[in-house]
């Protein structure tokens, strides 16, 4: 937003009679300048900018240029039907941030037993039968470098109509480029060019080198993912808004993965007790800027799953009661504090990791040494 926030913040502490001799279309003209953040600020100075800043259209101002799939009709009378716009932006402008992401309970885990009746497992069986995977609904932005470069709205979860045994039992995943909507004249691939903002690439050899490429998505890129259910009326951010982490060339020298995501809750869902909502997106470089033809990357992948600690993909079932979940969890508008929960999270899964691999290497010295022991001992006895 082009205005000058200064100039608010100055007002704002000034002596109350000079804002209250301000008109109200005055004030009105200068809140519907402000991005959410300051809005939201300004509201709290005073009383003529609370009553003013309460006006729908003002958030709904927000939200689009926040959001800008919150443009279309049938998103605008869903946040509507919601509770509004000023609700949807505090519901979804926070990040999820989960204390416990790190304080992973590593003997509770373990204390499980593997047989576990279904029941147990997947908990409340009434509350599953009130979750609707069409109740769901994901409003999904890219943007690169503050601009726009995709939106997407998907009613409903893919393969999940019956929401069958298959559906239930199968790892769930969501991939937004692979799946046509009718009603979207967007079909799926976004395309990133330096117009958009892309540092021109000789070749990729020297983008192996240099990664000046890498470097400017890494920190021009921006997701938001968030998740509505419409019966229950609540919404949440699943996405890191920032890549978390990322691979350079992989799976092919011409790809790059960015991961998002959050880590959510799954207590009384699953023995873990937390799960992370991985957000993946892959671009593939399609042209370096050789011969005349400019530096372009395509989209080949933008995808969202459950992993638990020990990162397998949680099932269909297990996911939706997890998102539920999510939808009235704990938020944080501090970006930064959220990233460490996140990270926290990573560096305790691969402890994990490399503490399983450690005791299974041990296992197997055990059955070497024991039957090494087994067969001496055999022909000491037959000799
Ligand atoms: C945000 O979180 C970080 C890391 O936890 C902390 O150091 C910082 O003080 C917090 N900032 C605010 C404004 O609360
Ligand atoms: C590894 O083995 C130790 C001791 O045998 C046990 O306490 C620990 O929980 C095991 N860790 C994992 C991840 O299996």
């Amino acid at each position: 937003m082009v205005f000058d926030s200064h100039r608010i913040i100055a007002m704002a502490v000034a002596p109350a009679e000079s804002i209250a001799s301000l008109s109200s279309d005055l004030l009105y003209d200068i809140l519907r300048r402000l991005d959410g953040p300051t809005l939201a600020c300004a509201a709290c100075t005073c009383a003529s900018f609370c009553s003013i800043s309460k006006e729908e259209i003002l958030w709904e101002n927000v939200c689009s240029s926040m959001w800008p799939s919150t443009n279309r009709e049938d998103v605008k009378s869903l946040i509507s039907s919601m509770g509004g716009f000023r609700k949807f932006y505090a519901d979804c402008f926070p990040l999820i941030f989960n204390k416990e992401a790190g304080e992973y309970q590593w003997n509770s885990y373990l204390e499980y037993p593997d047989d576990w009746t279904e029941a147990e497992y997947y908990g409340d069986m009434n509350e599953l039968e009130r979750i609707s995977p069409s109740d769901f609904v994901s409003i999904v932005d890219i943007k690169f470098k503050e601009k726009p470069i995709y939106s997407k709205v998907l009613w409903g979860i893919p393969n999940a109509d019956g929401y069958d045994a298959w559906f239930c039992n199968c790892p769930f995943r969501i991939d937004l480029l692979s799946c046509a909507d009718r009603d979207d004249t967007n079909d799926g691939v976004v395309t990133l060019s330096v117009s958009d903002g892309l540092p021109p690439i000789s070749s990729m050899e020297r983008e192996k080198k240099d990664g000046k490429l890498w470097q400017e998505l890494r920190d021009g890129l921006l997701l938001s993912w968030i998740i509505v259910n419409k019966k229950i009326k609540q919404s949440a951010n699943l996405a890191s808004w920032s890549p978390l982490d990322g691979q350079r060339h992989w799976p092919t020298d011409k790809d790059f993965l960015f991961r998002f995501g959050s880590v959510l809750s799954a207590k009384d869902i699953l023995p873990s007790q937390v799960v992370q909502c991985i957000l993946i997106m892959k671009f593939r470089v399609v042209h370096t800027g050789q011969e005349g033809v400019q530096t372009t990357l395509r989209s080949t992948e933008l995808s969202m799953q459950l992993e638990d600690m020990e990162g397998a993909h949680v099932n269909g079932r297990n996911s939706l009661l997890i998102l539920k979940k999510a939808l009235s969890c704990r938020r944080s508008k501090n970006y930064s504090e959220v990233h460490e929960s996140c990270l926290t999270y990573s560096r305790a899964q691969n402890k994990l990791k490399e503490e399983k691999i450690r005791n299974e290497s041990r296992f197997d010295t055990i059955c070497i040494l024991s039957s090494i022991v087994a067969v001496m001992t055999f022909w000491c006895y037959v000799l």
